[in-house]
C-alpha cells in the first residue's frame, strides 16, 4: 500500500530543513508518495490564508504530515486569525491531533551543549506527553468584553476559558501510561491542582486511569515545582504528562536542558495514528535561506513519522542510527558546533545522514 505523506515546509528555515528530511525519508525504499503545499506565512502570501483549503485537504487525506515550521515577524501585525501560528493550531484541531510527544534527549556527543552542568544532564532522556487540542488554548468563550460588576466595572477585560472534558484527560492519560510502560514505568502528571478546578479534575481523572496501569508508578507535581525540578534534577523524570498550556512551557524548558533544540523532533497524533511531525524548534527567520540551519530535528521527526504513522520501526531506527553516526563523525551544524568538531551546512548534514544510511 502506498503511503501518502503531506509535506508542509512553511516559513523561515522550514523549506531547507524539510528538504533534507524528505531526501532521507525517500531514500529508504518505502512505498511513499509525497505532495507539498504551502502553510503559515508562505500560504498567507500565496493564497491569503495560513491554512488554505488545499493544504488542509491534503493534510486530512494523508497518512502523515511532515511539517517544517511557521512564523515570521513579517506577519506579526496581521489579525490573529491570519497569523502563521493559526495554521498549526488549525491542523491540530481539524485532525484531532491530541497527543503531542516531545522527547528531550541529550546525545552523549553533545554533552557540552547544555547550559547545565554535565553531571546534571548527562544521559538525559525524558518524554513530555502534552495534550494538544484542549485546555485554555481552545476553550470558549474567549475575547475582550466589558466588566459588568466589581472593582473593574465598566472596564474592558481580556479573557480565556480553561476546561478539560473527562474523555480528553482519559485519552491523553492512556497514551502517557502506555508510553511509560515501554520505558521505565514512571509517569509524572503535572498540574496546578492547588489552585485550578480544571487541574483538580485532571488529577482525579489521571488517578482513575492509573487503576488500569498498576505496573506504572504515578506521581503528581504542581507546574511551578515541575519547572523548578526540571532544571534542578531533570533525570528524576521519565515520562511527564500535562495539559496544553503547561506542556507548551515545560516542553520548551525540557528542550533547552539538552542545549540543542535543533536536535529535537516531535509527533502529534490522533486516535487513528495519523500524525503531524515537526521539529521542536521554530522557523528561525533570522537564519533562513543561508543553508546553516540544523536539519537533524526534522530528520528525526521523519523517523518518528515512520515509527508512529507507518509502523516502519526498522527504518525509523535506521535513521536514528544514521544521525548518531554523523554526530560520532564529529559533524556539526553551527548551532551545535564546538571547537574540535567539523562545521557543516544544512545540505552537507543531509548528505552525511544519507551516506550513513547506506
Ligand atoms: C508549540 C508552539 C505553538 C504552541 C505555537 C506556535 C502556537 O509554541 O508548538 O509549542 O503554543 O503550541
Ligand atoms: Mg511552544
Amino acid at each position: 500500500m502506498t503511503h501518502k505523506i503531506a509535506v508542509l515546509p512553511g516559513d523561515g528555515i522550514g523549506p531547507e530543513i524539510t528538504e533534507q528530511a524528505l531526501r532521507v525519508l525517500t531514500a529508504l525504499g518505502l512505498d511513499i508518495e509525497t505532495e507539498t503545499q504551502p502553510v503559515g506565512g508562505a500560504a498567507y502570501a500565496a493564497h491569503g490564508h495560513p491554512l488554505p483549503p488545499a493544504t488542509l485537504e491534503l493534510a486530512k487525506n494523508s497518512s502523515a504530515i511532515l511539517f517544517g515550521a511557521v512564523g515570521d515577524w513579517k506577519y506579526d501585525s496581521l489579525a490573529r486569525e491570519l497569523r502563521p501560528e493559526q495554521a498549526i493550531l488549525g491542523l491540530r484541531k481539524a485532525l484531532g491531533l491530541f497527543a503531542n510527544l516531545r522527547p528531550a534527549i541529550l546525545y552523549p556527543q553533545l554533552a557540552n551543549a547544555s547550559s547545565l552542568k554535565p553531571e546534571v544532564v548527562a544521559g538525559l532522556d525524558i518524554l513530555i506527553v502534552r495534550e494538544l487540542t484542549g485546555d485554555i488554548y481552545f476553550g470558549q468563550p474567549r475575547g475582550v468584553r466589558t466588566v459588568e460588576e466589581g472593582p473593574f466595572k465598566g472596564e474592558r477585560q481580556g479573557f480565556d476559558t480553561m476546561h478539560y472534558a473527562e474523555s480528553e484527560v482519559r485519552r491523553i492519560a492512556h497514551i502517557a501510561f502506555q508510553a511509560a510502560q515501554k520505558r521505565s514505568r514512571k509517569l509524572c502528571s503535572v498540574d496546578k491542582a492547588n489552585v485550578l478546578e480544571t487541574s483538580q479534575f485532571w488529577r482525579d481523572t489521571v488517578i482513575d486511569v492509573a487503576k488500569e496501569y498498576s505496573d506504572v508508578q504515578l506521581t503528581h507535581m504542581y507546574i511551578d515545582n515541575a519547572a523548578m525540578q526540571l532544571v534542578r534534577a531533570p533525570k528524576e523524570f521519565d515520562v511527564v504528562v500535562t495539559g496544553n498550556l503547561f506542556g507548551d512551557i515545560l516542553s520548551d524548558e525540557a528542550a533547552m536542558l539538552t542545549g540543542s533544540i535543533g536536535m529535537l523532533p516531535s509527533a502529534s497524533l490522533n486516535a487513528s495514528n495519523q500524525g503531524l511531525y515537526e521539529p521542536s524548534h521554530g522557523s528561525a527567520p533570522d537564519i533562513a535561506g543561508q543553508n546553516i540551519a540544523n536539519p537533524l530535528a526534522t530528520i528525526l521527526s521523519a523517523a518518528m513519522l515512520l515509527r508512529y504513522s507507518l509502523g516502519a520501526t526498522a527504518e525509523a531506527k535506521k535513521i536514528e542510527s544514521a544521525v548518531e553516526a554523523v554526530l560520532e563523525q564529529g559533524l556539526r551544524t553551527a548551532d551545535i558546533y564546538e571547537p574540535g568538531t567539523t562545521r557543516v551546512s544544512t545540505s552537507e548534514m543531509g548528505d552525511a545522514v544519507l551516506k550513513a544510511l547506506k
